[in-house]
Order: structure tokens, then sequence, then C-alpha cells
């Protein structure tokens, strides 16, 4: 088992399409599936102790995709909010959501609202979700508004220390660009619907198992005489 591990995770929730394409199913059954994936995920971080899990549901560039399959995406974060957010500030979890919202329907923007302000008091886990998410839109607009750099990095939200994606594809897909400058990657195989504690349990496992430098020296190097200073900083350690 991997040990309790405070620290931001970031999951990339690619393969929807696909899992449903070979079930012969419309895309919108994958999305269904997936929407299951992420309740399973939450309550796995819950037991994992993560600190903060931001999942990315829906990119600015998904816009692109068919009028259905993007009213089922949008229908599904809707019924999320719904029906989690009472479990959600029961079980002390903050909901934030990240990205645009000036594309979004007022009706689920102000349901957005209300479940932030709901959760707001949540101190076991953070869970951001990133709808109509950009991360170089994200940047430019942190950069208008920020006069400094610590109201810039405040802008855009803690570094990630895990990042996960799932379906095979090792890309980053416009997902906070800046904040994984030394995120550790982990890619998997399986598909998002089928992804579950097993797959959150294996990819803690490989965080733990690497060495993080932050561009000093390997703890090994750095105990022989390595500068002060240049000592490793080891997986959670790194987290606020
Ligand atoms: C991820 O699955 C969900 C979203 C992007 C909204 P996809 O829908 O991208 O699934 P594939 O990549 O086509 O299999
Ligand atoms: C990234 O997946 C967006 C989400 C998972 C929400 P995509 O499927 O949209 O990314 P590309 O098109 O393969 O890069
Ligand atoms: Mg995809």
């Amino acid at each position: 088992m991997p040990p309790i591990s405070p620290i931001h995770v970031a999951i990339i929730m690619d393969g929807n399409g696909r899992w449903a394409t070979q079930r012969q199913l419309p895309r919108q059954e994958g999305h269904r599936a997936g929407a299951q994936a992420v309740r399973r995920t939450v309550e796995a971080a819950i037991r994992y102790g993560l600190h903060t899990l931001t999942l990315y549901a829906f990119s600015a560039d998904n816009w692109k995709r068919p009028q259905i399959e993007v009213n089922t995406l949008m229908l599904l974060f809707r019924s999320y909010l719904t029906e989690e957010v009472g479990a959600c500030a029961r079980q002390g979890i903050r909901l934030s959501v990240i990205g645009r919202r000036d594309r979004l329907p007022r009706s689920l923007v102000s349901l957005i609202e209300q479940a932030e302000l709901k959760t707001a008091r949540g101190q076991r886990l953070h869970l951001r979700l990133a709808v109509d998410y950009s991360s170089r839109y994200a940047i430019l607009e942190a950069a208008r508004a920020a006069s400094n750099e610590e109201e810039f990095r405040r802008a855009l939200g803690p570094d990630v220390d895990l990042l996960i994606r799932t379906a095979g594809e090792q890309r980053l897909s416009d997902f906070l660009l800046w904040e994984c400058a030394y995120a550790e990657f982990v890619f998997l195989p399986q598909l998002w619907p089928d992804f579950d504690e097993a797959g959150l349990r294996e990819s803690l496992r490989q965080f733990w198992s690497r060495e993080r430098r932050f561009g000093g020296l390997p703890a090994a190097s750095a105990r022989q005489g390595g500068e002060p200073g240049s000592t490793v900083l080891r997986g959670a350690r790194s987290c606020a």
C-alpha cells in the first residue's frame, strides 16, 4: 500500500469515447460510465488522504464536439453538482470549479456557486473540477489580473505533485501547464470508465517510488558532500 498521501493529484480523465465504441455504444454512454468512475475516485482519494484532487472534466476545446455529446457532458456535470453536493459537505469535501464561466449557461453557473458555497468549509479534501478549462487561458488571465508573482501564483492554484492520464495518450492537452512544472507523470493504458481505487493505488505507488529533485542532487550524492540546501525534497514535502 502507498502511504497516506497529502498531495495534489490531477487527473486527465480520458478514454470515455473509446470505452463506449468498444462496446458498440454511443459515446454518451462512455461519459455516463465515466461519471461513475469520478464518484469512485473521489471516495478513493479520501481513503488515500489526498490534499487536493483536480479532475479535467471538459476542456475549452471540447466545445468542438457534436452538440449531443456536449449536452450530455453538461447534463452529467449538472447532475454531479446536484446529487453530490450534500455528500461532499457531509464528508468534508470542499468543491471548487476552475475554468471559464462566461460561456456556461447562467443556471449552471448559479449551481456551481451554490455548490462552492455549501462546501466551502470542507477540510478533508479539496476537489477541483476543471470545466471549460484551458491552462493557456488561465495563465493569460492570471497575468492580466496579478500585479506580482505571489498574486499570479494564487490566481492559478497549487502546484501539482502527481499528474495521471488514462487511456494511453501522453500529452497535457492544455491542462495545468504552469502548475505541472515539477509534477510526476503517470500514464495508464486503462480507459477512464475502468479507473478505480486500484488505478489510483498503482499511480501513488509509482509516485512514492520516484525521487523528486527539483533541480537539486539525488539524495545519495547530497549526503556525500553536496552543498547545503541541495538535499532532495521527496514526495509529499512539496505540497503546501
Ligand atoms: C474524455 O474522454 C472525456 C472528455 C474529453 C470530456 P473522451 O471523450 O476524450 O474519450 P476518447 O479520447 O474519445 O476515447
Ligand atoms: C482532454 O482530453 C480533456 C479532458 C479529458 C476533459 P481530450 O480527449 O479532449 O484531449 P485530446 O484531444 O486527445 O488532446
Ligand atoms: Mg479523449
